[in-house]
């Protein structure tokens, strides 16, 4: 079955392909070019002067989780800090909740990010924090996300010793988790991993041919990008934290900065220095962190919108990291990205061109949704 989609007002492909009009055959994009110049196809939609963009690429999220945390956020908005602690609520909730009721919330949840254009979902165990609470996040997990990481060293649970449940992590954990994941991750950060306990569970992911990423400098600087670039890990997320040290590293190297902007301000932290890393030459991919703790929004516009409005990015580098930049987070190439092979992943807004996504802040501008080549919305 194949479409072509024509009277495209503004086509943003984040590759060398351009023109007012695309065909999808299948799942792929099959052609872009002039709507004059088109092949036929077995339908035609016309999008009557609309912007066209790839489907959002959404690298980081916390999906597999239950209970609430609007407690928490109430006394943080009253002036109380953030910390890593308030994790173990959702590890408690999350351990006591069946395989259905966390299958559901996984679902519900990209369902609602695909009605805002989000058509590529990375998710993270990190809320089981046992050999088969783990296990069962990362089974989960990949029924309804497109990618998966193990996140066992999220915490310490309560009441563990840290170098006892490192080990753990690295072994016994990793070993049953492997074959759903794709990636490791680790928060390396006060008050959860310090540099050798990170290290220590990177380099055994890495020996089992997982991928790697960092949560690091999310709450003050630290080493969580230093680790991130030295073991070539494909992103460090939040940054929101950096030294001069930090942004040269990145830049330098292949590891994609993905900065959180909606976790920093439901943290009131700092926002990342998103310009300092873009002019340094960084790669920088924009993600949600979608989790019911530090950010619980499957919004990507209002990360981009954010990104433009409060931390100095134009509209194009926003919209390019929250799409390709995202990918790159990804190590992937056929998403985030509209030409002939790429994922038929396209995002049509209610506006004449991407602009409007912060000219007209908070507006939901999501007119339909292709995702691997089929109307999602
Ligand atoms: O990315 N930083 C660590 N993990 C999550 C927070 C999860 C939570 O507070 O439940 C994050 O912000």
């Amino acid at each position: 079955m194949s479409v072509l989609i024509t009277g495209i007002g503004e086509l943003t492909t984040n590759s060398e392909s351009t023109g007012d009009a695309l065909v999808i055959d299948g799942e792929q994009v099959a052609w872009v070019g002039s709507s004059g110049n088109a092949p036929a196809a077995d339908e035609r939609v016309d999008v009557e002067g609309r912007a066209v963009l790839p489907g959002w690429v959404d690298s980081h999220t916390h999906l597999v989780f239950a209970g609430d945390r609007t407690a928490e956020f109430g006394a943080r908005m009253a002036g109380k800090p953030y910390t890593a602690g308030g994790i173990a609520v959702t590890v408690a909730a999350t351990r006591n909740a069946t395989d259905a009721e966390l299958s559901e919330v996984v679902r519900r949840h990209v369902a609602e990010a695909l009605k805002q254009g989000t058509t590529f979902v990375e998710t993270k165990t990190g809320y089981g924090l046992t050999v088969s609470d783990e296990v069962r996040s990362a089974r989960i997990a990949a029924e309804h996300a497109d990618e998966v990481t193990f996140l066992g060293a999220h915490l310490v649970p309560p009441g563990e010793d840290a170098d006892t449940y490192v080990e753990l992590v690295r072994g016994e954990m990793l070993d049953a988790v492997a074959p759903f994941v794709r990636w490791a991750d680790v928060f390396c950060e006060k008050g959860a991993f310090d540099y050798d306990q990170s290290k220590a569970v990177l380099t055994a992911a890495a020996a089992k041919g997982l991928g790697l990423r960092v949560h690091g400098n999310q709450l003050g600087e630290g080493p969580g990008v230093r680790l991130a670039v030295e073991l070539d890990a494909a992103s460090v997320d939040h940054c929101t934290y950096l030294s001069t040290k930090d942004v040269d590293a990145l830049s330098s190297s292949e590891t994609v900065a993905t900065l959180l902007p909606a976790c920093d301000l439901s943290t009131r932290q700092s926002l990342p220095p998103a310009r300092a890393l873009l002019d340094a030459g960084a790669t920088v991919a924009l993600a949600s962190n979608c989790n019911p703790g530090s950010s619980y929004t499957s919004s990507m516009a209002f990360c981009v919108t954010t990104a433009v409005l409060q931390m100095r990015m134009s509209v194009e580098e926003a919209v390019w990291a929250a799409t390709a930049g995202g990918a790159r987070a990804l190590r992937r190439d056929d998403v985030g990205v509209i030409r002939p092979g790429a994922r038929a992943d396209l995002h049509v807004l209610d506006a004449p061109s991407i602009t409007h996504l912060a000219y007209r802040p908070g507006v939901p501008l999501t007119h339909s949704v292709w995702r691997r080549g089929e109307r999602a919305i």
